[in-house]
């Protein structure tokens, strides 16, 4: 065998197990990482908790409505209550006043890539329990606030928003 065969085989390889390691359901054992979750090019996923894993809106509440979906942008801006813009700023790439001293920095809440590897539910657990649900991970604890006295309703009408931003 040539010697760029091997090399290629190799790389091939790890693609694949990249692939796996980054695809599909946060509960599969493949995908469990030293300190459970998932890390992936664009951050880092805890698994979410059993009691919240199969957690949903509100019966009625469409979370692709763009009255659902207002609310939950009015509250990410507002100061008084969500305030998700001081850190993940106005437009959710991260890039809020408060967010640029962290480590790790808040999320792009706009990336695809994080979107497909998240659900509802996930989202809705991270920003309810904010860094408790980031735990400590490579050391380091996350700067997350979440919406810890917010209503479950509020919390999905941010789901929803955080939704909408996917690919913006
Ligand atoms: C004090 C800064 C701060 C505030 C305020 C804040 N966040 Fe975060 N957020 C972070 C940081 C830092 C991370 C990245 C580390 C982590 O996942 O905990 C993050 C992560 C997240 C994630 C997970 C992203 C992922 O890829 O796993 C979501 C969802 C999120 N924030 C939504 C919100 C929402 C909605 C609000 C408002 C209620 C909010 N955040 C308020 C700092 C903040």
């Amino acid at each position: 065998m040539k010697w760029w065969t091997t090399v290629s085989m190799a790389v091939l390889a790890s693609a694949s197990l990249m692939f796996a390691a980054c695809g599909g359901d946060n509960a599969a054992p493949s995908n469990r990482g030293k300190a459970g979750g998932q890390a992936h090019a664009h951050g880092f996923h805890p698994d979410v908790p059993a009691d919240y894993k199969d957690k949903k809106p509100p019966e009625g509440m469409d979370l692709k409505n763009a009255d659902v979906i207002a609310k939950g942008k009015e509250l990410f801006g507002n100061a008084d209550r969500g305030n998700c813009v001081s850190c993940h700023g106005a437009s959710g790439k991260g890039d809020g006043p408060l967010g640029a001293n962290l480590d790790p920095k808040p999320g792009n809440l706009t990336d695809p890539d994080v979107h497909e590897h998240v659900s509802d539910a996930y989202i809705f657990w991270r920003i309810k329990t904010g860094n408790a649900g980031w735990g400590n991970h490579d050391g380091k604890v996350s700067g997350m606030l979440g919406f810890a006295n917010g209503t479950d309703e509020e919390i999905w009408q941010l789901v929803a928003y955080v939704r909408s931003l996917n690919g913006k």
